[in-house]
C-alpha cells in the first residue's frame, strides 16, 4: 500500500472541505485506489481555526518552514488564496521536492511559468484542478483526453458566484446586494468578492484553461473583461421579455490564424441554449475539438466540498503519477483584432419626433442592421429605447455606441449586452 502524507496550507472554505474529504473518506481512498493519504500538517493563521473545526490542534503548523522541512511530507495542498504569501510558499514546497496541489487561479494565472519551472527543477508535480470550475474535472479534460483534437473554442459559465446572483436575481426578483451576500454565506466568493463580480475570477480562469485548450499561453492582459455590476434588472427583464436569460459568460475561441479571443462579459443566452438553463452555483464548460466535436462539462463550480473533491482527486493522481508537463506556453497568443455578436442596447433619448430614425441612422451608417428596436418608457420627457441588432463586429458596434452617445437628444446608453445564438 502506497503511503503519502499531506499538509493543508489554509484551512477555510476549500482547505476545511478537503480535510473533511481526507480524514472521512481515507478508507474508501485507500480500498477504491491503493493510496493511504494521511493529513499530518495544517497551516494557518492560528490553531484556533483548528480548534474551531474540531481538529486537533497538534496538526498546527506555524510556518511554512515547518512544512517544508518536514521529510514525510510528499504533497503541499495550497488553498490560502492570493499572490502572497501563498506564491512563496508554493515555491518554497516546490523546491524542496514536494508536489503542490492548488486551488490558486489567481497566482496560476500571473505566475504560472515560474510555478511551472520550480516545479520541473525541484523535480515534483504541479497540480491545479480544483483552480477552475469547482467540482468539474475540466483541467484533466483538456490535459488528458482531448490528445486527437486541436480545440477551436472553450466557452462558459465559469464562476459560481455571478451564476447564482443572476439566477436569483432573474427568478425570485432578489436585489443584487442581497443575492451577493447569500453567495458568500454559502462559501462560493472569493475573499474579496471583487473578483468575481467584476470578472476577474473568470478571467483568472479563461487565461488557464484557454492555455491549455490553445497550447498558447493566452495571458491575462489579452483577456477582455466585464462584470455583472452593470447589469440591471430592467436589462434582465428585457432579456426575459424577449426569450433570454443573462449569463456571465467566458468565450474562448482560436482562430485559423492563431490568434486568440478571450472574453469575460454578461450575454443574452437563448432560453433554448443549454448554457441558459445552468442556474445557482453550477457551471458549465463547451469545449469544441475537431475530432471531438462538442463536449460539454456541467457541476458545480464553487463551494466548499466539490472544490475540495477536485482538490483530493490531484492529491490522489500526485500520488499515483508522474508529475504532469505541461506544454510550452512560452509564445503568448495574440489577440484577436474584432469579432462578431448580436447586441442588446438600451439608451434613453428625448421623446420627440425624429429620434429613433436618427439613432437608426447612426446604426445605419457604422453597417449595423437593427433586428428589433422598441420604445419601453416615456417619463417627463424621454423615454427608454431597446435595440437588439442582427450580427455585427464588436468593432463597428463600439463605433456606433461612441456616436450614439453625442446624438443630439441621445441622453445616456445604459446598456450594451453582446447576444449569443
Ligand atoms: P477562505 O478565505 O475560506 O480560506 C482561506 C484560509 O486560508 C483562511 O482560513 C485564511 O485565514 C487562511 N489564510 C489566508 N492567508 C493566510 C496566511 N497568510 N497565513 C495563514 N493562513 C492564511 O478561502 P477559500 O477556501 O474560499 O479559497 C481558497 C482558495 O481556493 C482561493 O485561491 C480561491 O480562489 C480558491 N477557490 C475557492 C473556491 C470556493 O468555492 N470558495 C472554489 C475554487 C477555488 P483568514 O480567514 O484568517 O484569512
Ligand atoms: N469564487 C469562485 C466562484 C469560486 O464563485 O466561482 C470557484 O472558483
Amino acid at each position: 500500500m502506497k503511503k503519502i502524507k499531506v499538509a493543508i496550507m489554509g484551512l477555510g472554505t476549500v482547505g476545511g472541505g478537503t480535510y473533511d474529504a481526507l480524514t472521512r473518506n481515507r478508507d474508501s481512498i485507500r480500498s477504491g485506489y491503493g493510496v493511504d493519504v494521511e493529513v499530518k500538517k495544517i497551516l494557518d493563521r492560528s490553531p484556533d481555526v483548528l480548534a474551531s473545526r474540531g481538529i486537533d490542534t497538534a496538526f498546527f503548523a506555524r510556518t511554512i518552514d515547518e512544512i517544508v522541512s518536514d521529510k514525510e511530507i510528499g504533497i503541499v495542498v495550497e488553498t490560502m488564496g492570493g499572490l502572497e504569501p501563498a506564491g512563496s510558499f508554493v515555491l518554497k514546497a516546490l523546491s524542496a521536492g514536494k508536489s503542490v496541489v492548488t486551488a490558486n487561479k489567481e497566482l496560476l494565472a500571473k505566475r504560472f511559468g515560474e510555478l511551472n519551472a520550480a516545479a520541473e527543477k525541484g523535480k515534483a508535480g504541479l497540480y491545479f484542478e480544483a483552480s477552475c470550475v469547482g467540482g468539474v474535472p475540466v483541467i484533466r479534460t483538456l490535459t488528458e483526453s482531448m490528445q486527437a483534437n486541436r480545440i477551436s473554442e472553450i466557452t462558459g459559465i465559469i464562476n459560481g458566484t455571478t451564476n447564482y446572483i443572476l439566477t436569483r436575481m432573474s427568478e425570485d426578483g432578489l436585489t443584487y446586494e442581497a443575492a451577493l451576500e447569500e453567495a458568500q454565506k454559502l462559501g462560493y466568493a472569493e475573499a474579496d468578492p471583487t473578483a468575481d463580480v467584476e470578472g476577474f475570477d473568470a478571467a483568472y480562469k479563461l487565461s488557464i484553461l484557454a492555455s491549455l485548450a490553445f497550447h498558447a499561453k493566452v495571458p491575462l492582459s489579452i483577456v477582455y473583461r466585464e462584470g455583472i455590476t452593470q447589469v440591471r434588472p430592467r436589462d434582465i427583464s428585457a432579456a426575459a421579455s424577449m426569450g433570454y436569460t443573462v449569463k456571465l459568460l467566458a468565450v474562448g475561441k482560436q482562430n485559423p490564424d492563431g490568434s486568440v479571443q478571450a472574453r469575460v462579459h454578461p450575454a443574452f443566452v437563448p432560453n433554448s441554449h443549454p448554457l441558459a438553463s445552468v442556474r445557482g452555483a453550477f457551471n458549465a464548460v463547451f469545449l469544441k475539438g475537431d475530432f471531438s466535436d462538442e463536449i460539454m462539462l456541467y457541476g458545480r463550480g464553487a463551494g466548499s466540498y466539490p472544490t475540495a473533491s477536485a482538490v483530493v482527486s490531484d492529491v490522489v493522481y500526485c500520488a499515483l503519477r508522474s508529475a504532469p508537463l505541461y506544454p510550452d506556453f512560452g509564445k503568448p497568443a495574440t489577440a484577436a483584432a474584432d469579432f462578431d455578436s448580436q447586441y442588446y442596447i438600451s439608451l434613453c433619448v428625448t421623446d420627440k419626433p425624429g429620434m429613433l430614425a436618427s439613432v437608426a441612422s447612426v446604426l445605419g451608417r457604422h453597417g449595423i442592421s437593427i433586428s428589433k428596436m422598441q420604445q419601453v418608457g416615456a417619463a417627463s420627457g424621454s423615454a427608454d429605447v431597446t435595440i437588439l441588432t442582427h450580427t455585427t463586429g464588436e468593432s463597428s458596434l463600439r463605433a456606433a455606441v461612441a456616436e450614439m452617445a453625442s446624438t443630439v437628444g441621445v441622453g445616456k446608453i445604459n446598456a450594451t449586452v453582446r447576444v449569443i445564438k
